[in-house]
Order: structure tokens, then sequence, then C-alpha cells
């Protein structure tokens, strides 16, 4: 049943249709977003850090957000992830408003249950780890499917083995944050999130922490979860060969808005704008 919300969104992006910057050759066919954001806007006290962005995001898509330096990349991800709240604008999770629900037939704002419920939507991978020291591979990973699914700890440790074999950890099920790798951490982090069965994820600058040398390995277990394919994932990244190869559109904001957008081979060799042209420069 559609939510009076929904209903007020829907015929809204109905009109806006037109001003859409997304363009019929990028959208995949058939299916809903799983992801929309429409003209969101987020300040810090005085600071406008994200200007009104309009994003839609499908089922399955591989988006790579690239982009200056405090250009609002990690603000956007920490939204999705609803760890900052937007200043106006909505976004949708899987046709559900993140920040809004119904209450008596009027929208509300959210309340901490209905932002869990869609939190369980969305996984994210962090430049910075965040495991438990103090807990092994396994626990870390098990906590959130025993806490927030309830499973048994025979069903979580279960599906927690699977993705750490999917990361190539299986065999440090009992080892301790400290007895890893910089690059193994952060397998282990993307296996906590995996383990969530989010319909998209974000991975924001996942690598950019590590020594160069445990950079190839993270973003091949990367690359081998996208093969997958079910998943949407949201990368933010300064990898710009891995964004290429692995994006299925490629996003560029600067200063708060989306700048332009489009298939890889479009914005890293065709880019239209100035200031994508001079970002990719440095790259070169
Ligand atoms: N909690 C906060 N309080 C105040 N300002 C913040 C906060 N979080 C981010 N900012 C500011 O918002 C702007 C955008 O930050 P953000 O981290 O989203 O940029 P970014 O594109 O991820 O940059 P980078 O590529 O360096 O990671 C910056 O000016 C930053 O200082
Ligand atoms: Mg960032």
């Amino acid at each position: 049943m559609i939510t009076q919300i929904e209903k007020q969104w829907y015929d809204e992006s109905a009109e806006n249709e037109a001003g859409h910057a997304l363009s019929p050759s990028l959208r995949p066919a058939g299916g809903k977003p799983i992801v929309r954001f429409r003209s969101v806007r987020k300040s810090f006290g005085e600071l406008p850090v994200l200007k009104g962005i309009d994003l839609d995001i499908y089922p399955g898509e591989k988006i790579a957000l690239i982009g200056p330096s405090g250009s609002g990349k990690t603000t956007l991800g920490r939204m999705l992830m609803t760890l900052e709240e937007p200043t106006a604008g909505t976004i949708l999770i899987d046709g559900e408003p993140l920040w809004a629900m119904e209450k008596n037939g009027k929208p509300v704002r959210a309340n901490e249950k209905h932002l869990q419920k869609m939190r369980g939507k969305v996984g994210m991978v962090f430049q910075h780890f965040h495991l438990f020291p103090h807990m092994s591979v396994l626990k870390n990973v098990t906590l959130a499917p025993r806490s927030v699914l309830k499973l048994s700890k025979e069903e979580a440790e279960e599906l927690a083995v699977a993705m750490l074999r999917k990361v190539g950890l299986e065999d440090k099920l009992h080892v301790y944050p400290s007895q890893l790798s910089g690059g193994q951490k952060q397998r282990v982090a993307i296996a906590r999130a995996l383990v969530m069965q989010p319909k998209i994820m974000v991975f924001d600058e996942v690598t950019s922490a590590l020594d160069p040398e445990l950079v190839g390995e993270v973003l091949s277990v990367i690359k081998e979860i996208a093969k997958e394919g079910q998943m949407a994932m949201l990368l933010i990244t300064h990898e710009m060969e891995f964004a290429r190869e692995v994006a299925d559109r490629v996003i560029f904001g600067a200063e708060g808005l989306i700048v332009e957008e489009g298939k890889p081979e479009q914005i890293f060799t065709n880019p239209r704008s100035e200031r994508l042209q001079a970002f990719l420069q440095r790259f070169l």
C-alpha cells in the first residue's frame, strides 16, 4: 500500500521528471530505484555541505562517487546509514522515506524503531575499519546478526563463516583484530557489513588508510562481490582505475552538488565540465 508520504513524494517526482539529471540511457531497465535522494540538503551549522542532491540508485547498480576533498561524499554516505540527518529534502530507501514515517495517517519524523528497520537495508564500510578490538573476528561478524536479526548462535556463525570465506579469511575466525594486517581488518569489516545482507552498501574510501601493497587485496574482494550482482553499491573512491572497472555509473560531485554523471568511459575519456577535467588531470 502506498503511504501518504510516498504518494506525495511520487507526485512531486513525476512533476520533476523532466528536470532530472539522469538521462534514460543511464537508467537500468526495469525496477524502481532502491535509493532516491530528492533535493537533499545538509548543512553543519552555517556551513552548507550538500546543496540539493537528486540521485536514484537502482537495485544491483554499482555507483562510483568521485570528487574533491570536502565536497560532501562522506556526508552523503553517512546520511544513507542514518548517521546524519538531512537539513532538507527526502531520502527514500526501497520506496519508503528514511527520515519520516506515517502515524495516524500523517507523516511524522521517524522514530528510532523506524530508523533501525531502514538501517537494516544499508551497509557501510569505513576508511578506518571500526572493528571491536576485544572481540575475535568471528564475534565481530556475528554480533549484529545475533543482536539485530536475532539469529541463533549457530545460524549467525554459519552466515559469518560464509561471508568470511567470501573475503578470504575463513582461517582467521578466532584471531583478534590486533593480529591482522590492515587489509585483513578491512576484509573483516566488509564481511561484517555483508552478513546483514543489505540492499545497498556504501564503501567510503575503504583503501585510503592502507599501505599501498594491501590496497589490491581489498579492491579485488570488492570486485568479486560486485560481480555477484544483486546488491547495489555506492563506492566513494579516489581509485580511478577501480571506479572505471567496477562502476556502472560514475558520479562527480563538487561543492555539494552533482556536477556530472555518466558511464565510466564517458566520465573518464570524455569529461564535459571543466571542473571534472581539472579534477581528473590530477590523477594522470
Ligand atoms: N560533523 C560535522 N560537523 C561539521 N562539519 C562537518 C561535519 N562532517 C563534515 N563536515 C564538513 O563538511 C564538509 C564535507 O565533508 P565530507 O567529509 O562529507 O567530505 P568528503 O567529500 O568526504 O571529503 P574527503 O574526500 O576528504 O573524504 C567538509 O567541509 C567537512 O569539514
Ligand atoms: Mg570522505
